[in-house]
């Protein structure tokens, strides 16, 4: 598909809940690509996408040469959950919410997990909901799995007392200027 195309869908989607969305465009491909960087394909464990949009850390992670059977996406709206189906039929995409994915995951048998890669607007959700997914987040990663999130701000979206609460440690990985708006990469695994 175009990305002219899949701009508009997801700028309409913006324009339908931009908090929801949390971005006015897709991923760039800079981004996508130094996200699915992060992830160290021979390790085993299933890949989680989290918010997939349109496809961009999708496509990049397909790219990096993970197997498509490794991946389950997660995207809770429903226009672009049906536009990432057609894009990648023989991918496992979910049109989900991610304050559930426990059990979500459940369904599809993923128990070891290697990465949580997310672009959920974790920033904009009403603090019970971003809890509720970075408890699950930071659960399915047990001891071996990491979690890799952007975000706009200098700060570590996930904050000190969460990281804390779940002995995280995050490091940022990586300033990407080539996003709009320019984005960092933050890795979080147990410390
Ligand atoms: C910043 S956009 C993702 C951009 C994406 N990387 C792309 O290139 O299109 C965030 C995405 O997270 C999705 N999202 C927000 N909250 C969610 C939730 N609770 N569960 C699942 N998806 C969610 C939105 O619908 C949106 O598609």
């Amino acid at each position: 598909m175009m990305a002219s195309r899949k701009s508009h869908h997801f700028i309409a989607a913006w324009m339908r809940s931009p908090l929801k969305i949390g971005a006015f465009l897709p991923s760039s491909r800079s981004l996508a690509r130094a996200m699915a960087a992060e992830v160290d394909i021979e390790k085993p464990g299933a890949i989680i996408e989290l918010g997939a949009g349109t496809g961009a850390v999708t496509h990049a992670l397909l790219q990096a040469g993970i197997a498509p059977e490794r991946l389950v996406v997660i995207e809770r709206d429903e226009r672009l959950h049906a536009l990432m189906s057609a894009q990648f039929p023989h991918l496992n995409v979910l049109c989900a919410d991610a304050a559930h994915m426990d059990t979500v995951l459940d369904a599809t048998g993923a128990t070891q997990i290697n990465a949580i890669v997310s672009s959920l607007p974790l920033l904009s959700m009403p603090r019970p909901v971003r809890q509720a997914i970075e408890h699950h987040m930071a659960t399915l990663i047990g001891d071996d799995g990491i979690l890799i999130q952007f975000t706009y701000g200098p700060k570590s979206p996930i904050s000190r007392s969460q990281m804390h609460k779940y002995q995280l440690q995050g490091k940022r990985m990586k300033l990407v200027m080539a996003n709009v708006p320019p984005a960092h990469v933050w890795v979080y695994r147990r410390g």
